[in-house]
């Protein structure tokens, strides 16, 4: 039978292909969303998460759902929603975590007898959706450890009908599956690399923790998005902006590494001489990324100088022409859009996180007084555009703030 054979080699070419566009990914986050979208694709289904095993505990890291995100256009909330899934025989993920096998349902509310796993409600019960048929596989490394699973629901015929998945899917995404892991092994690395190089900028101050700049990561991002899609930025365009902002998000304030513990970590009001070297964190910051090989390096020196500018002018560091320079004349602010939309949108990221977090210098505003403050400041300190898609994602801002708050 030459035709199956004939379709199977280009199902095998297009897997590979997509495998090679994943290996390219840094940011995990970002390549979750993109494995998701893949196996997605390829079996027209209209939903799906994937979890990440950590111990002995499957964590929901991703979530997708078209059907949701044509009627909630904030459905990105759900991205942040946490919940834990312990692997063992009881649930459909952990269980397929736990024995390595591929399950195929044809309706989750009507599992044969004689099952050991049964079909929590409780997502279709929050977001008013109804799962039917599901496909779960495990995400397997080269080393054959689980290091989680993708779960992709509601599959759907060409007329746009639930249908049940078919051996064959199950076989390509499987095969899709084992690729990924690879690839997502690698992003976390990268991720873990980036979160040390975190931690050493928190040891010199503490104001700068692991959670705040997850957070500022994550605002910055839908922030982001938000404001790309209000500007019809293409959808292919602003996919790749989010993999690499992210993580140069996260790195803002990293020049301060070179800034001295006598400022850094002073108690009170800093004199203006000692504000004028605090200042050069942005410097620091920008030098740490020079040369940059990725676009990643690019974004994150962009930030890193940019994060402090103001809308209207009165922000640092200004036009630098020589990062190297030791004495750095006083400066004129950038304004308006001539700083990078990156900057723009992670000062306001940045300022609201700690306006809103409990500090050691300080106890956190109410949110109320923060919402008026940056609305009173769009204009002055931040980007019109940029406070728009902030309070237009609100529900968003306080999902990401929940999930990485302070223990
Ligand atoms: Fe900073
Ligand atoms: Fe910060």
């Amino acid at each position: 039978m030459p035709k199956p054979v004939k379709k199977n080699t280009k199902r095998i070419s297009e897997l590979l292909k997509i495998s090679e566009k994943l290996n390219h990914i840094k940011d995990i986050d970002s390549l979750l969303d993109n494995i998701l979208l893949e196996a997605r694709k390829f079996t027209r289904a209209d939903a799906g998460s994937i979890f990440l095993a950590d111990g002995d505990k499957l964590k929901f890291s991703y979530v997708q759902n078209d059907s949701i995100a044509k009627i909630d256009e904030g459905n990105n909330k759900y991205i942040y929603s946490i919940f834990d899934i312990p692997i063992d025989d009881k649930s459909i993920a952990g269980y397929v975590a736990l024995t390595g096998d591929p399950l195929l349902i044809e309706d989750v509310y009507q599992l044969n007898g004689g099952v050991s796993y049964s079909f929590n409600p409780y997502f279709d019960e929050i977001s008013c959706y109804r799962t039917k048929s599901m496909l779960t596989v495990p995400l397997v490394t080269s080393q054959q450890n689980i290091i989680g699973v993708i779960q992709i629901i509601n599959a759907k015929d060409k007329k746009g009908e639930v249908t049940s998945f078919s051996n064959d899917q199950m076989m390509y995404v499987s095969f899709l599956a084992n690729n990924a892991s690879v690839a997502i092994e690698r992003a976390k690395m990268t991720r873990e690399i980036v979160l040390r190089m975190i931690k050493m900028t928190e040891l010199r101050d503490p104001r700068e923790t692991g959670n705040h700049v997850n957070r500022v990561g994550s605002y910055s991002i839908e922030i982001y998005e938000k404001w790309a899609k209000n500007k019809k930025i293409p959808l292919e365009e602003i996919k790749k902006v989010k993999d690499t902002f992210r993580i140069a998000a996260m790195l803002h304030d990293v020049g301060k590494v070179a800034i001295s513990d006598m400022i850094l970590k002073k108690p009170g009001k800093l004199t203006e001489e000692e504000f004028e070297i605090m200042k050069k964190h942005t410097i620091f910051g920008a030098q740490l990324f020079e040369n940059p090989v990725s676009d990643w390096d690019a974004l994150s020196a962009e930030i890193a100088i940019s994060h402090h500018e103001k809308w209207d002018g009165s922000g640092y560091m200004g036009r630098v022409d020589n990062i190297y320079r030791e004495e750095i004349a006083p400066q004129i602010g950038k304004k308006g859009e001539e700083i990078p939309i990156a900057g723009r949108i992670v000062a306001l990221a940045d300022v609201y996180d700690a306006l809103i977090s409990k500090r050691v210098y300080k106890e956190p505003w109410k949110e109320e007084e923060v919402l008026k403050y940056i609305g009173e400041q769009s204009g002055k300190h931040f980007d019109p555009d940029v406070v728009k898609a902030f309070f237009s994602i609100y529900d968003v801002i306080r999902a990401i703030r929940e999930k990485y708050a302070e223990k």
